[in-house]
């Protein structure tokens, strides 16, 4: 079996590759991706902790002469589109920047794929699609305008997906709609290697207990929840990278979704506080002003993926939290 990785470079890319070969071992695992977001190292760590030269290829999605080649090259079987930028705030201050890049490079693997016959697709969507819908959040739930353009480009790369699949039946997708996902590969070799100033609350929440940013600014202390901060669906990103091996195996025909999240909620005090005692260091914080678009509760119903994937995220905040610092403190190392 041949599978292509777009993004694969990335968090979620580089863990859900571990999880490809594990589960798969005879499989052609190729990874394409442009370096945006990701460095060399990551393909090295992936290089040492599988004892495999990495099929790596720079390219970049919206270069269709070069993706071309590649499908041309390898008689792929399958794809994980991983790639896209993902910044939330930085979408909505250049939205023209996340339309052109996160649906073109949709747009471009979708049609080599039914070019060279390539019927399995895996897409990384995201939670986002359901805008301020109440939590626990079903599959079944009417989609909510997105509260930014990087969740409006995750719900249009859905219909993209949904409408080739209605018109192509052979073309079969999963479309996975992840929830926040944190922590790293108990290794401590690969991670969520923040290029810059991390805009999620786990790195950032790693840097200050690394010393290498000052304090933790908690946005919204006034929220309607038991500390009033915020509440989100924490997943291991090993057990979200478990998730697309496990779609990835039963993906057979039309277009299935599914939640990817713990179904559990956690508020970042909780957060913070579960990081202070699994690891034993101090996080200064100090509750500020909301984040605008920020919501206050946000929650999965994870059970269609536990029923159809037989797959359930497993792995506790505590490992989360330590998992992440000793990614954050190898980094140093390595
Ligand atoms: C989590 C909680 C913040 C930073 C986003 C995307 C989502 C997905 C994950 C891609 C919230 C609070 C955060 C900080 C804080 N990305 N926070 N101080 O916004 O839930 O989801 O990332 O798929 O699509 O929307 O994640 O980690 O930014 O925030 O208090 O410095 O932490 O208010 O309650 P979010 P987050």
């Amino acid at each position: 079996m041949n599978i292509l990785i777009a993004g694969g470079n990335g968090f979620i890319g580089s863990h859900t590759y571990i999880s490809l070969r594990e589960r798969f071992p005879e499989a052609q695992l190729v990874i394409v991706d442009n370096l945006v977001n990701s460095t060399h190292k990551t393909l090295e760590s992936l290089r040492k902790m599988t004892g495999e030269n990495i099929l790596f290829y720079e390219i970049d999605l919206c270069d269709e002469q070069a993706l071309a080649a590649l499908f041309r090259g390898y008689q792929f079987d399958g794809v994980i589109h991983f790639a896209g930028y993902k910044a939330v705030g930085e979408s909505v201050v250049n939205p023209l920047k996340y339309y052109t890049n996160n649906l073109n490079s949709t747009l471009h693997l979708v049609k080599y794929c039914l070019e060279y016959d390539v019927n399995k697709f895996v897409f990384s969507s995201s939670a986002t699609v359901y805008g301020d819908g109440v939590s626990p959040l079903m599959e079944s739930d009417a989609l909510l305008p997105a509260s930014n353009p990087y969740g409006q480009t995750k719900a249009m790369c859905e219909q993209i997906l949904i409408d080739t699949a209605r018109a192509n039946p052979e073309f079969s997708v999963a479309l996975l709609r992840y929830f926040n996902p944190v922590g790293a590969h108990e290794s401590g070799l690969i991670g969520e290697a923040a290029n810059g100033m991390p805009n999620n609350l786990m790195p950032y929440i790693a840097k200050v207990a690394k010393g290498e940013l000052p304090i933790l600014n908690i946005f919204g202390g006034d929220y309607p929840t038991e500390d009033g901060t915020g509440i989100r669906d924490y997943i291991h990103v090993m057990d979200l990278a478990e998730g697309h091996a496990a779609a990835l195996e039963r993906l057979s025909s039309g277009v299935c979704i599914y939640n990817l999240g713990s179904s559990k909620g956690t508020s970042v005090l909780q957060l913070v506080k579960a990081f202070e005692e699994v690891n034993g260091v101090k996080v200064p914080y100090q509750i500020v002003e909301r984040r605008p678009g920020d919501l206050a509760i946000i929650y999965a119903d994870a059970s269609k993926a536990e029923k159809e994937l037989n797959w359930k995220a497993k792995r506790t905040i505590k490992e989360m939290c330590q998992d992440a610092w000793r990614f954050e403190k190898h980094d140093v190392l390595i």
